[in-house]
């Protein structure tokens, strides 16, 4: 396993000890998230404990399951206890750049129905600024390529020229699990991730973008030194009622 991975396991492994018997967990999806699946399933079978898990994708779907986890859908919950899950970036105030995966529709609703969220990473996922990372924008697979003209558009008004690119794979747009596609905006450093959440979201077309402003409660962030929590401003404890 090689540092950077080894400071994800350490993150994930560090939240599945904020797990409790009798918790509705959801599951996030990527390679951090992987470990954050395994040492909960670990947890769970040395323990015996009792956990309903709601997957942010159909992939870990199948790890959780095959680890022993059991996994509902999210209609069947009424709430979600806590959700663990990745991130490309961490900005100020716990903002997030997440999608790397293709799956920020799926994990935004989740986290949405949590009512705590930890986010854990690699201590090179932390940063100043938001925006070196792509933005991924989920959008509907009909009319793509004029959605994606509009989002350029959008963003353009907002001072950030970018040329949306659809993300493919072996040749092919990538599908997310809902049958959408994925356009990453390269745009840089982001002085106002706010305005641009709120643009993206108003153009018809868009189903989605991968900014996660004020839902991340905490962060567990892995580094050469173990693992570090990073508590949202404004929030004297974790969690919300
Ligand atoms: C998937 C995500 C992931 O959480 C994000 O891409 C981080 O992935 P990894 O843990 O593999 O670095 O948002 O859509």
């Amino acid at each position: 396993m090689n540092p950077i991975d080894r400071q994800k396991q350490a993150a994930g492994t560090a939240a599945a000890l904020e797990i409790r018997d009798g918790m509705t967990v959801g599951l996030g999806t990527g390679s951090t998230a992987a470990h954050f699946v395994a040492a909960l399933a670990q947890r769970a079978q040395a323990e015996g404990l009792d956990l309903r898990c709601v997957s942010t994708s159909k992939a870990t779907a199948e790890q959780a399951e095959g680890l022993g986890l059991t996994v509902v859908p999210l209609d069947d919950v009424d709430s979600i206890d806590i959700t663990v899950d990745g991130a490309d970036e961490i900005g100020p105030g716990l903002s997030l750049i997440k999608g790397g995966g293709a799956a920020l529709l799926r994990e935004k609703l989740v986290w949405e129905s949590s009512r705590r969220c930890i986010v854990i990473a690699d201590a090179a996922k932390v940063v100043a600024t938001l925006g070196a990372f792509p933005l991924p924008v989920e959008v509907v697979a009909f009319g793509h390529a004029a959605t994606a003209r509009r989002i350029r558009d959008a963003v353009l008004r907002l001072g950030l020229a970018v040329e949306p690119r659809l993300r493919t794979r072996d040749g092919f747009p990538v599908q997310t699990d809902s049958g959408q596609l994925i356009y990453d905006l390269a745009c840089g450093a982001l002085p106002d991730p706010s305005a641009l959440a709120g643009a993206l979201k108003s153009i018809t077309g868009v189903i989605d973008h991968g900014l996660f402003l004020g839902l991340a409660d905490e962060a567990l962030v892995g580094g050469i030194n173990g693992v570090a929590r990073l508590v949202r401003e404004g929030l004297s404890s974790p969690g919300r009622a």
